[in-house]
């Protein structure tokens, strides 16, 4: 699933008022905790107070638990030009190379628009899809949109990805595969939630289910250019389609590698 992130200033907001929140929720379980030793008998009362410790002890882990969300500082530190913003990234080892970390390092630099000159090339035919830099952890491109182009409904081939989006608007359709035969090749891929990237967001897609389409509406009137980080680098994936109900493996290719145009492509 690709799920939208806010800008800086709105997450931090967010983020304020949940943690306001989570202390109002804290409070509440202490005050829960003391009415009830006034409603109990002067023998559950001591058993109470025997057990207020370990009770204590139960909601506070329970507070600072982490139930499967994932938080983040997203304090903006610094807007790079993208080869020392890559530079920051490819620091980032391995083993720590993960949907956080990586989240992380995105929300809190920022990439100077200008830098990414030399990745930007537009196509009258398709988005076009520009690397700039690849390693064996990660690889990263630009990935050009004209008014009106669109992805087809696809899959990350089980990697981690994540989008910053230097200018325009984008649309991120969302879908879950309910079906899938791999024999026949039939799916059934139904949509799910949508969100839209303004420039300066930026969004991760989930190992498990990032099937998405991405879309710069004509509505939008603007071109955008969004910067793609995939966990190891992506030859194939698989792409849906909805009209027939199946799915094929496809081999993804570059138009400019290192801001050179790849041989015998076409712009016009
Ligand atoms: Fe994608």
């Amino acid at each position: 699933m690709c799920r939208s992130v806010a800008t800086t200033t709105q997450t931090v907001k967010s983020l304020t008022a949940v943690r306001q929140c989570k202390f109002a929720i804290f409070i509440m379980r202490f005050l829960i905790l003391i009415m009830a030793h006034r409603f109990l008998s002067f023998d559950n009362q001591k058993l109470f107070l025997a057990h207020l410790p370990f009770s204590v002890i139960l909601v506070i882990t329970a507070h600072y638990s982490n139930k499967g969300t994932t938080v983040t500082k997203p304090t903006l530190l610094a807007a790079l030009d993208v080869d020392q913003w890559l530079a920051g990234l490819a620091r980032i080892p391995a083993m720590e190379f993960s949907q956080e970390n990586v989240q992380r390092y995105i929300h809190q630099h920022a990439i100077v628009a200008d830098s990414l000159k030399p990745y930007t090339f537009f196509s009258a035919r398709q988005y076009t899809r520009n690397l700039i830099f690849k390693n064996e952890v990660f690889e990263c491109l630009t990935l050009c949109w004209n008014i009106g182009q669109s992805s087809s409904v696809h899959n990350h081939n089980d990697r981690l990805g994540w989008v910053y989006l230097s200018s325009g608007r984008l649309f991120v359709q969302n879908y879950v595969v309910e079906s899938q035969d791999s024999v026949w090749r039939t799916c059934c891929v139904i949509p799910t939630d949508s969100t839209e990237l303004h420039a300066g967001q930026a969004a991760d897609v989930d190992r498990e289910a990032g099937v998405h389409k991405v879309c710069n509406l004509p509505r939008f009137q603007e071109r955008a250019i969004s910067v793609h980080v995939y966990q190891r680098p992506m030859n194939q994936c698989e792409v849906y389609s909805l009209e027939t109900g199946t799915y094929q493996t496809i081999d993804l290719c570059y138009t400019s590698e290192y801001g050179r145009l790849k041989p015998g492509v076409r712009l016009a």
